[in-house]
């Protein structure tokens, strides 16, 4: 891959440092690496400070790696509903970064890159000195949950689905369950629905609470849900069908469908 393009790796663990360093130099080739920090969301990632600077000076010796800087993940206050809280914790977690960033430039080890930031804190890393990367991503297509950190992001992304079953004026089935649309951050919303709600969603089946009787809903009716998850929604599907103005203009294989790892 790296022969074809600009690849950049995040490394905590020395063996794994190792391994990417043989493949690489066995082909007379270096890679750029990012030092990945835990900085509070207790997911990969060396501690700050020190832990990195011994890690970092490792890390030198190995001939197929560029070290390129640090990579830190705020992800644990990206959904903090209030805005300042939100700001707050992730201003100590950005800090955690840098100070670790002046501690190797300090011992001369070369750090250009800083990445950091998510949907819910992208504008907080952009004015955090010493941040010069942004890795936002869920923005591109926002869902139910990231339009309420970010509402400046229009959702671009829903899940069509059919009724197939009316069995009583209140509740209406629809084809689409967990098999096709993600709860992890809650459940979906039906949009453009007013009085229509998802209650639950079971393996092949969602049951919606149908409070407007005016609604007048029938079997085939078509029903958009809005997701409030879209990475772990997106890789449920062979396809994602592109619409622009009631214009069907791409459909989009899923590449990442069935991968996990
Ligand atoms: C390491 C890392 N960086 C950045 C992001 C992007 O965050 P978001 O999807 O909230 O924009 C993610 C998302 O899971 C992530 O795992």
């Amino acid at each position: 891959l790296a022969e074809i393009g600009e690849v950049c790796v995040a490394v905590d663990n020395l063996e794994n440092a190792r391994q990417i360093s043989k493949a690489t130099s066995d082909k007379g080739m270096k890679i750029d690496v990012l030092i990945e920090i835990d900085v509070g969301t207790h997911r990969c990632g060396l501690p700050p400070g020190k832990p990195v600077q011994v890690f970092a000076k490792e890390l030198e010796k190995y001939r197929g790696l560029r070290i390129k800087g640090l990579m830190a993940y705020e992800g644990f206050c990206s959904h903090i509903l209030d805005f300042k809280e939100r700001e707050k914790a992730c201003k100590v977690a950005l800090d955690k970064a840098i100070q670790t960033r002046d501690l190797l430039l300090d011992s001369d080890i070369n750090i250009e890159v800083v990445s950091a930031g998510t949907t819910g804190t992208y504008k907080i890393c952009a004015n955090h000195p010493g941040i010069t990367e942004i890795r936002a991503g869920s923005y591109i297509l926002s869902s139910a949950t990231h339009k309420a950190i970010s509402p400046e992001f229009e959702v671009a992304f829903t899940l069509l689905s059919t009724v197939i079953s009316m069995p009583s004026k209140n509740r209406a089935i629809i084809d689409a369950g967990r098999n096709s649309i993600s709860h992890d951050l809650g459940l979906p919303l039906v949009e453009g629905l007013e009085g229509v709600k998802l209650r639950s969603l079971w393996d092949e089946h969602g049951v919606l609470e149908i409070k407007n009787f005016d609604s007048k809903l029938d079997v085939g009716d078509k029903i958009e849900l809005v997701p409030t998850h879209p990475c772990t929604t997106i890789g449920l599907h062979d396809k994602m069908f592109c619409i622009k103005d009631d214009v069907l203009e791409f459909v989009w294989d899923i590449k990442t469908r069935g991968k996990f790892f």
